[in-house]
């Protein structure tokens, strides 16, 4: 997509993106992922796809999974492999899962590498990821739901963007997050569940549970809009036979 630049490619940002953890509204993002994953997926062996500064990658070894991180940005991987020297983190082409070999995965999580995928891409890599599962294996992709780019949160603001309103499926938002020191604006690619479920039957998959985790009174922050408005969706895929 012209025009289009993977915010992640960047020393700065991805040392800043290294630091984060769970703050803010990222904390609603992976509540609920142990229950969701101890509730469909049967084994430990797993693909963390868009790894990242490798946090999703940690997450998944926590809860005793063997994973594999693979990332298209060299900077990303590097802040992962100094923050987990003992962690496999892959370097890899967009869309080549040759650095894999012949590796089956019981668990693919994509945490918001979709989010940064242009729409001609995402069915394609779909396909290649539902190849690199095991019998029974299962894609858990978590990506922004459209409404995080038109209302403000705990960590994210999109007050300066009005047009984000206008925005279509596959066309570029703009978001800044608090919760980074850099507080680069960073550009996405919204995509609502209609489109995604396109993808996904084009992709030969279909969704098993989808999930849209609201926040409660009571947890570590000041909610804005996260109470009533889910900022996050978790879809749960699996091969259609
Ligand atoms: C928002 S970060 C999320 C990182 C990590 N999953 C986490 O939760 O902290 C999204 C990552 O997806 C990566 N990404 C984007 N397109 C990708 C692709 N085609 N293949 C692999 N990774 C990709 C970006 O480089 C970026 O590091």
């Amino acid at each position: 997509m012209s025009g289009f630049k993977n915010t992640y490619e960047d020393d700065a940002y991805a040392a800043a993106y290294a630091r984060m953890e769970f703050p803010g509204t990222y904390y609603l993002a992976y509540r609920d992922l142990p229950e969701i994953l101890s509730e469909h997926v049967s084994g430990t062996a797993a693909l963390d796809f868009g790894c990242g500064a490798g946090r999703s990658s940690r997450f998944l070894k926590k809860l005793g999974f063997g994973v594999i991180g693979i990332d298209i940005a060299p900077e990303m991987i590097r802040c992962a492999d100094q923050i987990d020297p003992g962690g496999d983190y892959r370097l890899v082409s967009p869309g080549s899962f040759e650095a894999l070999d012949s590796a089956r995965f019981d668990l693919i999580l994509a945490a918001f590498p979709f989010d940064n995928i242009p729409m001609t891409m995402k069915p394609e890599l779909f396909e290649g990821l539902a190849g690199l599962l095991t019998e029974g294996g299962r894609i858990v992709n978590l990506v922004s739901t459209p409404e995080i780019y038109t209302n403000e949160w705990a960590s994210f603001s999109t007050k300066d963007f009005p047009e984000n309103k206008q925005k279509q499926s596959g066309e570029i938002v703009k978001v800044i997050c608090f919760d980074i020191d850099d507080q680069t604006i960073v550009e996405d690619i919204v995509c609502d569940q209609a489109e995604y479920q396109r993808v996904y039957a084009q992709a030969g998959l279909r969704i098993i549970d989808s999930r849209l985790p609201l926040g409660r009174q009571g947890e570590p922050s000041d909610w804005v809009s996260e109470e009533t408005i889910a900022p996050w969706r978790i879809d749960v895929l699996e091969r259609i036979a």
